[in-house]
């Protein structure tokens, strides 16, 4: 690891958080009364829940702080444990409100480090898709992830995020859902959350690591291929973290999707100064830093269109050609098995085809005994890079290319910092299940 690698792994709070899991948001312990049990979050705590049959779950009007003391006794009291019913709800404003007090790409940094670590663990994912009425394409995906620091306190839970191509037709997201964390003892779901932002500002936290990590050293603009929700949750943590971006070059299929986001941005980060690319090759040559949030399946970016020195976040499946793959100076990804395991993705078929290596493989191309030329090798995960185990190659004559699969175990590491953060507030819905 090169030493501003490792400045940046101790900055993001990887280092410093080995011990203390969770920095200012750590778990252990008993759980934190909120704020004001007497008067604190009446308007979250009172709003009714949306099940409308006669097995609808019961909400009690309470304030989170009371369940606070009562998990505390499912867990204390008399030395004995109890199982609660109960779990605390965060509809989507809950999730923003407590998301403003965690430092996303610290909850990240540290949930990656801990997986180059082996220390978490992520069953196969469960995806069913479907066609609807329209045509449009539906997915339900359920992801399980655990974060288990050894000697620390584990995390647990899962997102199920539902998607139909047809959405933002109908002026919805194309994606949402719900996300549970597990309690460690009954392994009852004590948190129930509304998935979709924090789904995406998770997808975003990844890219922000991935840019301090082993993007440019000196860079001023960004182009995003893909104006949707995606976009949006990576340009509004941009600009927390990179205050030195002044413009952005966005490029969409759908011109008015482009000309929202930039309206948006002018409202919401006018730091950002927003051009709307008349072509993809435009907007990918007009900065040394790339996102890709498309939702296209067949790639469109060669390598041609990649000026020397630029960093690629590819954070959807299948933007860049296989040429842009195999010329790179480093590809780095998550999850090695995850990504070669998804041939839906580009570089899982490169990986599954043998044109690009997992790392240590080296398999020689179109020689079964080795004789034939070297392939590119995929250099290994931004955890291992956190966690001091690779080097970090940042783009130099060539590109260098971030490819993450997505990992449950990002979004329950986040949605816990998030729930701490709620029991802090005092935010939050209680429902008993019965
Ligand atoms: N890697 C990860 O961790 C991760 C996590 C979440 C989502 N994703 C992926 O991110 C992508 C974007 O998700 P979203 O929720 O923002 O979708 P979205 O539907 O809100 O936005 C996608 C945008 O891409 C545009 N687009 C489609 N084809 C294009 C092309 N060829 N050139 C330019 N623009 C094009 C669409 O018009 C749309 O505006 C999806 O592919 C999703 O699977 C990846």
């Amino acid at each position: 690891m090169d030493k501003e690698s490792s400045r940046r792994a101790s900055a993001v709070g990887w280092r410093s958080s080995r011990h203390h899991p969770y920095g200012r948001y750590r778990r252990p312990g008993p759980r934190p009364r909120p704020r004001d049990s007497q008067t604190g979050a009446a308007g979250e705590a009172d709003r009714e829940s949306g099940a409308r049959d006669g097995r609808r779950a019961r909400v009690r009007p309470r304030r989170a702080g009371d369940e606070a003391g009562s998990q505390r006794a499912a867990h204390e009291g008399n030395g004995e444990r109890r199982v609660t019913e109960d779990l605390l709800f965060l509809d989507r404003a809950a999730v923003m409100a407590c998301a403003a007090d965690v430092d996303l790409c610290e909850a990240t940094a540290w949930a990656l480090g801990h997986h180059a670590e082996g220390a978490t663990r992520m069953p196969a994912e469960g995806y069913l898709p479907w066609t609807n009425d329209a045509g449009g394409q539906c997915r339900s995906l359920a992801m399980l992830g655990a974060v288990e620091p050894p000697g620390g306190t584990p995390v647990r839970g899962v997102k199920i995020i539902n998607a139909a191509t047809t959405n933002p037709a109908l002026g919805a997201e194309r994606a949402g859902g719900v996300s549970l964390l597990f309690d460690q003892h009954t392994a009852r779901p004590v948190l129930m959350a509304e998935a979709g932002w924090l789904s995406a500002a998770r997808t975003a936290a990844y890219t922000m690591v991935s840019l301090r990590h082993l993007g440019p050293r000196e860079w001023d603009a960004l182009s995003v291929i893909g104006c949707g929700t995606l976009a949006r949750a990576h340009l509004e943590l941009l600009g927390t973290q990179f205050p030195q971006a002044k413009s952005v070059h966005l490029y969409d299929t759908d011109p008015e999707r482009a000309a929202d986001l930039a309206k948006w941005l002018g409202q919401h980060c006018p730091q950002l100064h927003p051009q709307i690319a008349p072509s993809a090759r435009a907007a990918v040559g007009a900065a040394r830093v790339v996102v890709t949030t498309t939702t296209v399946d067949t790639g469109f970016v060669p390598a041609a269109w990649l000026e020397p020195g630029t960093f690629v976040a590819h954070v959807s499946l299948s933007d860049l050609l296989p040429d842009a793959f195999v010329t790179a100076e480093a590809i780095y990804v998550d999850d090695v098995d995850l990504v070669a395991e998804n041939p839906r993705r580009t570089l899982g078929a490169l990986l599954r085809d043998g044109l690009v290596a997992a790392p240590g493989v080296t398999p020689r191309r179109g020689d079964a005994t080795g004789e034939g030329a070297a392939v590119p090798e995929v250099n290994g995960t931004l955890g291992q890079v956190i966690a001091g185990r690779i080097e970090a190659v940042r783009p130099h004559r060539g590109h260098v290319i971030s490819n993450p699969f997505g990992m449950a175990i990002l979004d329950v590491a986040l949605l816990e910092a998030v729930h701490q953060a709620a029991l802090r507030r005092g935010t939050g819905q209680r429902l008993c299940l019965y």
